[in-house]
């Protein structure tokens, strides 16, 4: 019975989901013939290292559920269909045809990959073992995408050396803000130990490029402080060989009381040498049991939890002083910005959330320590559907600085509505800062290219959890696939990214691909017509964030955020007239938020209060754009519905029937947000809409 059931289990895997871009889907015996000449033969120099061994477990698997080949291992290069696995230190293996330029070029992570037409082999040459296995997913790639291994000469490094997940899980298996089921690591107070889904949880993360996970929440309660002591270390250590083995870097949150919470003392004083002792022994300890653990996220200061400010400190004095104890070890502290007042009163325009994280970190520049990295919302906000870029990008030359995205779909659907946050990542990524001039967009911030930092990157809060399809809506396994490629290579445009991933998640099949991809491409739009317009944000209901509610957010109990009244809506955020928020970017966006003129359409009301009747660009008033974009947004959602209707039969049943009642749910979900905006405005304004459609 139990055999039967682990047998069930696996067939499931391939059709519900779990397999997610790993599913090495069966070619046909087109295809195959197409490559089974490269197939034959691995070349496996290097035998000894954790790394490589997964980078070959790995090919084995893929090559043998595609092609149905098993291949033969050796340890040196010669005869014909050989796939090469080396480093640098094994270049006299392939001797002659490798250019020792191009070996120059990889950075630790980087490596090659060329074809031998005359042999057809190909080798992939990782400057270290992890950039075989970088490779190796490469390599899989390609065959599950179908590209041609003609020709292949690339030289790929990742160009963001900090690429990284933020799990929000709790001890007690919740996790905040997750929508796909529960946590994956952790189940009543302790650990779950199912290491085999862990593993294929770090194949799917190396797949798509991170190399860094922090798994705990952000927010630290009793038990998860403990995550630093001997009773969890050894679990935690656990997790970071599993992680290792996908050259995957280990990370906790930590409580930043934790000198009083474990330690037993009375403060946790950043200046006080007995915290500083304290915190000392403890990272010592921690690295007795992982001895390349890659340090700390810490959440100060914001929305209750503990920091540096009880004590009058600043954020340079409790970060730094973490950072010593880090110091020996190569560790870092990962120190977020996302400080702001959550009790503030919404009413008062002389506050404003805003301007909150550059008013108390960009007058620290300068004073954090070499291993202190700030970490940024990519908004100012809260990862609304649409917000301005945090002007703390490009604005602290002298401070690492990671870029902080969230994957989890808290504000966008929470992973029920189809929202494909791919074009949204670029286009912030994309955004130029001017913080050098023209030419300095936000990815060249933080993958360093501009400022000398020593630490920097990408980091995101994950939307994955213990549902069997990893993401609850198997179309958000597209956020995590292509939020670890742009963290790769931010060059990628959304178009290839998608491509990529339908491909490998349902085949080659050109009408799926069309549809999958137009659908996911056009899905954040559609998301954003039918819920908070123009930028203003939330307008979800109180705590859990789900659903229409334009005065429920639940730090503003007062309803006022967006400033609605009956001749019009928005925030000031100028210098001219309001809170002066516009005034923290560099003068040529400054300048362009500031004026009404300028100021894109699409953020009109996180910059601006106008009346409902002030044009847009579109030609269009403020309050039709409300309603036309609403009606607009239902349709769409409608026609995903229709579209993915359309695929089936191509479609895994499982994942065909499990997409659909989601879509069914965002259709009359979709409407709700309709009909509860547009009834709203039409009585606040008391304005027609000029098409007479039906407004409830
Ligand atoms: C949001 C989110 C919280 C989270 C916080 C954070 O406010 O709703 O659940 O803890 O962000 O990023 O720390």
């Amino acid at each position: 019975m139990i055999g039967g059931s682990i047998v069930t289990d696996i067939l499931n895997r391939k059709e519900n989901g779990y397999e997610s871009w790993l599913a090495y889907l069966p070619k046909s015996e087109v295809t195959k013939s197409n490559y089974k000449p490269f197939l034959k033969n691995i070349v496996l120099p290097k035998k000894d290292s954790v790394v490589v061994n997964s980078s070959k477990e790995e090919l084995l698997r893929g090559i043998s559920s595609m092609f149905q080949v098993e291949l033969t291992i050796s340890t040196v290069f010669e005869g014909t269909s050989n796939i090469v696995l080396a480093t640098a230190d094994d270049l006299e293996q392939v001797d002659g045809l490798i250019d020792t330029d191009k070996v120059a070029q990889l950075n630790s992570e980087g490596y090659l990959m060329k074809s031998v037409p005359e042999s057809d082999s190909i080798i992939i040459l990782g400057k270290t073992d992890k950039g075989i296995l970088y490779g190796t997913f490469h390599l899989l790639r390609l065959l599950q995408t179908e590209s041609s291994l003609q020709n292949i000469d690339i030289v790929e490094n990742p160009r963001n050396q900090i690429r990284m997940l933020n799990e929000w899980d709790n001890m007690d298996g919740s996790v905040e803000r997750g929508y796909s089921g529960n946590s994956l690591f952790f189940e009543d107070n302790r650990f779950v130990r199912d290491w085999d889904r862990i593993k294929d949880y770090a194949r799917m993360l190396s797949s798509s490029g991170l190399n860094a996970v922090a798994f705990n929440n952000v927010n630290v309660h009793e038990v998860e402080s403990k995550l630093i002591t001997p009773e969890f270390l050894p679990d935690v250590a656990k997790v970071a060989d599993i992680f290792r083995a996908y050259g995957i870097k280990t990370y906790l949150s930590i409580n930043y009381a934790s000198p009083i919470e474990l330690g037993g003392l009375d403060t946790a004083d950043p200046l006080d040498e007995n915290v500083r002792n304290w915190w000392k022994e403890k990272v010592k300890e921690i690295y007795e049991y992982i001895p390349d653990f890659g340090g700390v996220v810490v959440k100060a200061d914001s929305e209750h939890r503990p920091g540096p400010f009880t004590y009058g400190r600043n954020h340079a004095d409790g970060s730094n002083m973490l950072a010593e104890a880090f110091e020996p070890f190569g560790g870092i502290v990962f120190w977020r910005c996302f400080v702001y007042n959550c009790l503030q009163d919404w009413r008062d325009r002389s506050t404003d959330r805003a301007r909150a994280a550059y008013d108390h970190f960009k007058p620290l520049d300068g004073e954090f320590n070499d291993n202190v990295v700030l970490q940024i919302k990519n908004g100012p906000m809260d990862f609304q559907v649409r917000e301005g870029v945090s002007p703390l990008f490009g604005a602290m030359p002298k401070t690492n600085q990671v870029l902080e995205f969230q994957v989890a779909q808290e504000y966008t659907g929470q992973q029920r509505h189809l929202c494909y946050l791919i074009p949204q990542w670029k286009e912030i990524l994309d955004f130029d800062t001017y913080a050098q001039g023209e030419g300095t967009p936000i990815k060249s911030v933080v993958d360093g290219s501009k400022f000398p930092y020593t630490y920097c990157g990408i980091t995101a809060v994950s939307n994955s959890g213990n549902d069997e399809n990893w993401t609850g809506h198997t179309l958000a396994q597209a956020n995590l696939y292509g939020y670890g490629r742009l963290t790769w290579n931010p060059e990628l445009s959304s178009e290839e990214i998608t491509d990529e991933w339908v491909k490998m998640t349902f085949g080659t099949d050109p009408v799926v691909v069309k549809e999958v991809s137009e659908m996911l491409l056009g899905s954040w739009r559609t998301y954003e017509n039918y819920t908070s317009p123009l930028g203003v944000g939330w307008m979800v209901n109180p705590n859990h964030h789900y659903g229409p509610n334009v005065d429920g957010y639940e730090y503003d109990r007062w309803g006022t955020y967006h400033f609605a009244d009956w001749k019009g809506i928005g925030v000031d955020r100028t210098v001219a007239t309001g809170t002066g928020y516009a005034g923290q970017y560099f003068p040529e966006n400054a300048e362009m938020y500031e004026n009404v003129d300028t100021c894109p359409d699409e953020l009109l009301l996180f910059f601006h209060h106008v009346p409902y009747t002030h044009k847009l660009k579109s030609g269009k008033t403020v309050i039709q754009h409300i309603y036309d974009t609403h009606f607009e947004g239902v349709e769409e959602a409608e026609e995903l519905k229709s579209r993915w209707s359309s695929l089936e039969g191509k479609i895994p049943p499982m994942i065909f029937q499990g997409v659909l009642e989601r879509f069914e749910h965002q259709v009359e979900h979709s409407k709700e947000w309709r009909d509860i905006i547009n009834t709203y405005f039409y009585r606040k304004s008391g304005i027609a809409d000029e098409k007479n459609r039906k407004i409830y």
